[in-house]
């Protein structure tokens, strides 16, 4: 069994060719990576690669000339022909040399320039066929002037540099073939590999010469400069120690060069300002050593201006804290109360608030987070918090940040990288005892392709992390625990919950016409009078007007747009004093109309129709509460449900709950069968999914089958279970105030959202009368006309 194997593994040893026989017009190559041999020089090259040494040790063995080439890539370690410059020199071996630490090297002199005309395969190192190009012997004149003057300068040159033996001017002085004196300059000339490579590709002899003139020309140039400012230097300073001597040496080039003195500048104030900027010890070490390889580098390196903006950032963010100043808190209050009308509980709260922190001003309290629809004054009672600490005010947008590194910074890496959002803002607040407000954090974008900004901000706002917290271009850490943090939102549900978790959530539902009335009368009148150049005494606006306003040109839970409006009739005002026909406005409601033209909103309830189907619901949404009709029809049909209106999923199933209890009501509605039913919640800017419509399309559909037409001034909210509960829902001060804005008088709500009347203000609660629903059929009586509408229904007509 085992013959036939080991005579195949005895063939397959027979079978392996022997490496075919070195052509005589080819040469083995050696490739070098850093390093242009000439003809007619001698070189020492070190001959480190296995294949190199076994192509070395065979052109030894078979006395045959190597062909040096320069790789392209000086780090590829298997070079292809593709890795190689294709001119080079042959050159024969005079020594070869193993050092006692097993190096090898070999004494190798240039012999001829040639050109590679195709690599040969097959071999275990390069081997390549080869045209050999030679100087010409003849020398005309125009060769021999060049040569001439060629010997001169290198001599010169020679003569400039410290430490060259006189042999090598002797040497040179008795060079007198061109092509040998171009090939000895060429390799003591003092330049880069590929500069001496181009020059090795130079066939042409006279080329050769001129381009070897210009080179020396350049380098004299260099040499005399260089020299002047050694010279200059000795004498400036004798020899004082030798880093020194260097440094005056650099200032002096750059001088030469027209820089320098704005770097030496530069660099002194940087020094400084990391002095001044009392950084933690680890991180001035950073700094310090950024500014040490500053001054290292050339001011025209790309990186220079790099390094120098990290410094500047790193110097100019507030590190040192000044002493908290205590808080004041009846000062607080009075600030407060001055800069915003009502609000009592918010206001309480964030005395709340700031109590604790002047007990505890080291304490993790939680992170303040108002939430409420636009234009009710989260951010200006941000605003409010600072001036009543006495501390800066900085405002960050994260309204559709989606991109991790807009909070936490570039790496420096990146071209024009800076740092995120947060420290950007605390250089511009100059002190890390600020308040800083992060305004829309329900808008953030979600967590992707670009990393999770939610994330970033967590590390912010956490009490446990943000004494440490790291951006990614300064990568180092800055201390964020003395930053008063405050978030603004429309909605809470958006913001993602590990945020949400550390916060403490202050909601402002929005005002009702009253507290509009006051805080435009005692803010937005005085600000927008100021606005337009005007003043009580040349200006008034009466409060019928400012009610007309804000009932007709207005629909908001906040106050943004009646600002906006009071503006324009002001600005009217304005223009009439200004154009000289009268010396004094009051601006009444005629005025109002007429300056602002048609009223804008009627009041919704004015809107509805006394058909029977029709139900005023009440809906929550992140701008604030808002009324909407619920419309149900009868059409001839099979029975069906159709639902439209561009309802969300769960909106949809109340109405579903809603016609089975109607159903189950009233048995006896002849022809049911034969009839679809037809709900539809009118287009408009209001989100229509949610289960609090349940109990308007209950009531909307009892009146179509009864006849009877809902009251015009009721509107309703609540959830309906089909055992016939009302369910408790959310946001009734919102609701709540949204009705009274469309003038409605009575409010049904669940029995169960009681609790809630507390947060309506007194006035509306006033204003309102409220009817508590425990079940369904509570809200019939108090939501249906008694008599059945005259007008006939068209749906049962036909039926
Ligand atoms: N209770 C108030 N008393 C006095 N002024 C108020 C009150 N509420 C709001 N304002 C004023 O209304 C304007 C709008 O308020 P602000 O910009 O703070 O709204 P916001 O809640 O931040 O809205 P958004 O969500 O759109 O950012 C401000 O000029 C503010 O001073
Ligand atoms: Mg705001």
């Amino acid at each position: 069994m085992n013959a036939p194997l080991d005579s195949t593994a005895a063939d397959r040893q027979a079978h392996t060719p022997a490496p075919p026989p070195v052509p005589q017009d080819a040469l083995i190559i050696l490739p070098v990576r850093n390093l242009v041999v000439f003809p007619n020089t001698v070189v020492p090259l070190s001959i480190g690669r296995s294949r190199s040494q076994a192509a070395v040790q065979e052109a030894v063995r078979l006395e045959r000339p190597l062909g040096v080439l320069l790789q392209n890539k000086p780090d590829v370690e298997e070079p292809t022909p593709e890795d190689l410059h294709w001119v080079g020199t042959s050159v024969g071996v005079l020594r070869y040399v193993t050092a006692p630490d097993g190096s090898h090297h070999v004494v190798a002199r240039g012999l001829r320039r040639f050109r590679v005309l195709q690599f040969l395969e097959g071999h275990p190192y390069p081997v390549a066929q080869v045209q050999y190009v030679d100087d010409p012997e003849r020398v005309e004149p125009e060769i021999e002037g060049r040569a001439q003057a060629l010997k001169e300068r290198a001599i010169e040159t020679l003569q400039l540099l410290p430490q060259v033996p006189a042999e090598a001017v002797a040497a040179l002085q008795s060079l007198n073939n061109p092509g040998q004196l171009a090939d000895v300059i060429a390799n003591l000339l003092d330049t880069s590999v590929e500069e001496k490579q181009a020059l090795l590709e130079i066939f042409d002899l006279k080329t050769r010469l001129d381009r070897l003139l210009e080179l020396l020309a350049r380098r004299i140039e260099v040499l005399k400069v260089s020299q002047d400012i050694a010279q200059r230097t000795r004498e400036a300073i004798g020899d004082v120690n030798r880093k020194h001597v260097l440094r005056e040496q650099m200032r002096l080039i750059q001088q030469e060069l027209g820089e320098g003195e704005e770097a030496a500048e530069e660099i002194d104030e940087l020094a400084r300002a990391i002095t001044d900027a009392k950084m933690p010890e680890e991180v001035e070490k950073v700094a310090r050593k950024e500014l040490k390889r500053l001054e290292r580098m050339p001011e025209t390196a790309a990186e220079y201006s790099m390094v120098r903006t990290y410094l500047e950032w790193l110097t100019e963010l507030p590190w040192a804290t000044a002493p908290e100043a205590p808080i004041d808190l009846a000062e607080a209050r009075r600030i407060l109360d001055e800069d915003h009308f009502g609000l009592e509980k918010v206001k309480q709260r964030i005395l709340e608030y700031l109590a604790v922190r002047k007990l505890n001003p080291s304490g993790r309290g939680p992170i303040l987070c108002f939430v409420g629809p636009p234009g009710v004054g989260k951010t200006s009672l941000g605003q409010s918090i600072a001036r009543a600490t006495g501390r800066k005010f900085v405002r960050v947008s994260l309204g559709g940040v989606h991109d991790e590194a807009e909070i936490r910074g570039h790496r420096r890496t990146y071209i024009g990288a800076l740092p995120g959002t947060i420290i950007q803002n605390l250089r511009k607040a100059g002190t890390r005892n600020c308040v800083m407000m992060l305004d829309e954090i329900d808008k953030l974008g979600a967590s992707g392709f670009h990393g999770d900004p939610a994330a970033a901000l967590l590390e912010v706002l956490d009490p446990e992390q943000n004494a440490t917290f790291r951006d990614t271009y300064l990568a180092v850490p800055f201390d964020l625990s003395q930053v008063m943090f405050i978030c603004t939102a429309n909605v809470l549900d958006t913001i993602p919950g590990p945020l949400r978790d550390r916060m403490e959530v202050i909601q402002l539902p929005g005002y009702t016409a009253q507290e509009k009335q006051q805080i435009a009368r005692r803010y937005l009148v005085p600000r927008q009078l100021a606005a337009s150049g005007l003043d009580e005494k040349r200006c008034e606006i009466t409060d019928d007007a400012l009610a007309l306003i804000i009932d007709g040109y207005t629909r908001e839970a906040g106050v943004r747009q009646l600002e906006r409006e009071i503006g324009s009739v002001f600005r009217h005002a304005a223009m009439r004093i200004a154009e000289g026909s009268v010396q004094r406005v009051v601006v009444g409601v005629d005025d109002v109309a007429h300056i602002l033209g048609p009223r804008k909103f009627e009041p919704e309830v004015a809107l509805r129709s006394d058909i029977p189907g029709v139900a005023t619901g009440l809906a929550w949404t992140p701008v604030g509460g808002e009324i909407l009709f619920i419309e149900a029809a009868r059409t001839p049909g099979s029975g069906r449900l159709i639902l439209t209106g561009q309802l969300g999923d769960v909106m949809k199933e109340s109405a579903q709950a809603a016609l089975s209890l109607v159903k189950a009501r009233i048995a006896n509605v002849d022809g049911l069968e034969k009839s679809d039913i037809h709900i539809h919640v009118p287009a408009g800017a209001t989100p229509k999914d949610g289960p609090s419509a349940g109990v308007a399309m209950f009531v909307a559909l009892t009146s179509l089958l009864t006849g009877r037409p809902v009251r015009r001034d009721v509107a309703m909210t609540g959830e309906i279970s089909l055992r016939g509960l009302v369910l408790p829902i959310g946001g009734v001060k919102e609701k709540v105030l949204a009705a009274l804005r469309a003038g409605v008088t009575t409010v049904l709500l669940p029995a169960r959202n009681k609790r809630d009347l507390e947060d309506i203000p007194a006035d509306a609660r006033a204003q309102l009368k409220f009817v508590w629903l425990d079940r369904v059929d509570d809200a019939l009586d108090a939501a249906l006309s008694p008599q059945v509408a005259e007008s006939p229904v068209p749906a049962e007509a036909t039926s």
